[in-house]
């Protein structure tokens, strides 16, 4: 099987962009705030508000792109009245509203343009959620720095992502966007992305913003928007570590999330804004809302009108209004009542005008209108194959029962069946930013290009994506009837996750499943194709599909990398970064929970358990297999006992037991078994992923320290306490090998 193993690729690719992967540069901070008070020494207070004033580009929200400069904008960048644009795309154009901020405005202050781009600025990468079942952060901080060498060369100077919620219910669309469910997996992903946008500040890099904080990720039943109610420890051990974490690996901005936390909404919450992230975390940067998220906290009952939300916000930590217009209204009247200090204001300038230094804008407010370097580094070659890569290993095979995968090169007549065989629109995802359909190379097109007429292909929609019309059936059937196998492409519409797209179901849409079952009654061999942005309940195609491989939504690249693992060229090696439940009814349902006084015994009616369905999820947190098989043994630990200051080697052969060779990603995961407050029954505190060929044996250690077994205590303070420990270590969350260990003081 010919392929580029995982770790080779990107070590080709990330010391092919060394200079690109350096860290952020060293900021010389002093340097800066000398420069920074040279500017504000002449500002206004009207010039002053108007820094931290962010509106949309072109008529309303979403990428607009070749709009004229609308005569209302035009004058407000003259008379300073606006800092930033969100949604003004392209070197041109950002280049018009430059010329007059530096032409035609008093201080010649430079906008800074800022953009979602989420896993792509035109060439799309998978959505993140796929993006994290590669296990493999530097693909990630890969992807982001292509990500952010598009969005450069085309005037963009700062994105909203990475967004780094976590989520634990499914139901919630925005899943899609984020890591799943586990802190530590999001952790790492999120920095590496800080990492991949932000590099080294050159003028292919851009600025990176930590959202929506925070735990926007735990609204309740999965509602987009809904009431967040956690508690302290939860919101700190569960939903802030993947911000802490973009935040030490340099996140400039955050934003703040449209959701309240415990009757506080985080756009007024000086808790979050400024006690954790300023006082605790050390923070320099900015913080801008969400769309609006300031004028929200009307609807959310917690200030009667926009100049009590504008007052609330900018007290608590909140630096720039996106769309509220709350702050350009009010802030002037709010500084004469003295309900805002002068002081506060001139702090946060000194925020947004800082941010606009480091990125060399005042040196050169220009640095990224150069139109010649959108033709020469938008969706080229090197972009599009770095795509490919990763939504290879974004994959993951859920089922192969009877090695029916990968296909057999010869296969004469292959057909390609179902909704979201042929489509170009839906594998870009939501959040696809200037992503078009036509750049998309969909299944149906990637398995007739990788099969080059040696095998005759096939093709029948069969339904649609969401629908009750049946009249395709009967033609999928015959075509499927001609066939050797049949990939058969079910799932969601790119509609159907990202932002206000939750769901109360977690089935397959529409009549999918009774294509499914139609196509299955032809006793041909089936091969079932998901595109889908958030974990589903598979029902009967888990229960008798031999075949099953999970490709979320893969981006511009799709039918490539599709063709490639189906035909063996690349061997499926993405694990599950968020838990398939068996029902919608069993969400929220996550690995790290908590043993309760009674867990779950099947055995025993008064337990903690459905008794309409298993314990388990369809598919565990970690879950993945290959076309090869491993073996695990031998775990060991180099002590059954470490004090504080020691560390601990935990180790475990892992055997390539199978016919392939392939890569496998051995997770580590520790139990503290007795706390002050309870504790998950397993959290991730390491994976590996590795390369075995057939019959290969590695031995993989890891080391465990006290450092990585504290959590938020009864007392509140972020520390380990001694006592008894397991060790997981294994393939995926459910399926490991155990150890014991004792901490001692
Ligand atoms: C949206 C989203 C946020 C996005 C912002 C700007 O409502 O919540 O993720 O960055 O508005 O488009």
């Amino acid at each position: 099987m010919k392929y580029i193993p995982a770790f080779i690729l990107s070590l080709f690719l990330l010391t092919s962009l060394s200079n690109s992967y350096a860290q952020l540069p060293h900021i010389n901070e002093k340097q800066i705030a000398a420069r920074v008070d040279s500017v504000l020494a002449l500002m206004t207070l009207d010039e002053k508000i108007g820094q931290l004033n962010q509106i949309s580009y072109g008529i309303g929200w979403g990428p607009t792109v070749k709009v004229a400069v609308p005569g209302e904008y035009a004058q407000m960048v003259r008379e300073g009245k606006v800092g930033s644009f969100l949604n003004a795309i392209g070197a041109e154009y950002t280049g018009e509203l430059q010329k007059i901020a530096l032409k035609e405005s008093r201080l010649k202050i430079p906008l800074i343009f800022g953009l979602d781009v989420i896993h792509g600025f035109k060439t799309t990468f998978p959505v993140p959620l796929g993006e994290a079942a590669t296990w493999q952060p530097e693909l990630a901080e890969l992807s982001a720095h292509y990500q952010a060498m598009e969005a450069a060369s085309a005037g963009i100077h700062w994105t909203f992502s990475p967004m780094v919620d976590i989520a634990r219910d499914p139901r919630w669309g925005r899943i899609m966007e984020g890591s799943g469910e586990d802190p530590y997996l999001g952790s790492l992903m999120g920095a590496a992305r800080v990492r991949g946008y932000q590099g080294n500040l050159s003028d292919l890099n851009i600025i990176a913003c930590a959202k929506h904080y925070a735990a926007y990720g735990a609204a309740e039943a999965g509602r987009d928007y809904n009431t967040v109610d956690i508690s302290e420890r939860t919101l700190r051990d569960i939903y802030l570590p993947p911000f802490k974490a973009a935040l030490d690996a340099g996140a400039q901005t955050f934003m703040a999330s449209f959701n309240e936390i415990g009757g506080i909404p985080s756009s007024g919450n000086r808790f979050l804004l400024n006690d954790i992230l300023r006082d605790e975390w050390g923070f320099k940067g900015f913080v801008v809302s969400d769309w609006n998220s300031i004028g929200e906290m009307i609807a959310h009952g917690n200030v009667p009108d926009l100049k009590h939300a504008a007052e609330l916000s900018f007290n608590a930590g909140l630096d720039m209004d996106m769309e509220s217009r709350g702050y350009s209204e009010f802030l002037e009247e709010l500084i004469k009542e003295k309900k805002v200090d002068i002081k506060t204001i001139d702090e946060s300038v000194r925020r947004v005008l800082r941010i606009k230094f480091i990125l060399g804008l005042f040196d050169d407010p220009f640095r990224y209108c150069k139109k010649e370097r959108e033709d020469k580094n938008i969706m080229n070659a090197e972009v599009k194959n770095a795509s490919l890569e990763v939504a290879k290993r974004s994959f993951v095979l859920l089922k192969n029962d009877g090695g029916l995968l990968p296909l057999s090169k010869d296969l004469k007549t292959i057909a390609v069946i179902g909704p979201l065989a042929a489509s170009k629109e839906d594998p870009n995802g939501e959040w696809a930013c200037q992503g078009a359909a036509e750049d998309v190379t969909s299944v149906l097109e990637g398995l007739t290009k990788f099969t080059n007429e040696k095998s005759k292909i096939l093709y029948s929609k069969g339904c649609e994506i969401d629908g009750v019309s049946k009249e395709g059936f009967s033609e999928a059937v015959e075509k499927a009837k001609q066939a050797d196998a049949i990939i058969l492409c079910l799932g969601e519409s790119r509609n159907m996750s990202g932002e206000a797209y939750s769901r109360s179901s977690l089935d397959l849409p529409g009549v999918q499943e009774e294509l499914a079952k139609k196509i299955f009654d032809t006793g041909k061999p089936v091969v079932v194709v998901l595109m889908n942005g958030r974990p589903l309940s598979l029902g009967w195609i888990d229960e008798n599909i031999p075949a099953i491989l999970e490709t979320w939504f893969a981006g511009t690249m799709t039918g490539d990398a599709v063709a490639s693992v189906l035909f063996g060229d690349y061997n499926p090696s993405g694990k599950l970064p968020a838990t398939f439940p068996r029902t919608t009814g069993q969400v929220p349902v996550y690995y790290n929970h908590k043993n309760t006084g009674r867990p779950g015994n099947p055995g025993n009616r008064y337990t903690s358990k459905y008794f309409d369905l298993p314990l388990t999820p369809l598919y565990p947190f970690g879950y993945g297999l290959s076309y090869t098989t491993f073996a695990y043994n031998d775990l060991k630990l180099d002590s059954e006992k470490i004090t504080k200051d020691q560390s601990l080697t935990v180790s475990v052969k892992v055997k390539n037991t199978g016919r392939y060779d392939g890569e496998e990603v051995v997770q580590l995961y520790v139990q503290d078994l007795v706390g002050s407050v309870t504790r998950p029954v397993k959290e991730l505190k390491g994976f590996q992923k590795i390369l075995l060929k057939r019959g290969e044996e590695k031995t993989v250690t890891f080391t465990l320290t006290e450092k990585d077994l504290r959590f938020t205590a009864a007392d509140m303070k972020f520390k380990s306490e001694p006592g008894m420990f397991k060790v997981y270590a294994g393939t995926n969350s459910a399926d490991v090998k155990e150890a014991k260990f004792e901490l001692t003081e």
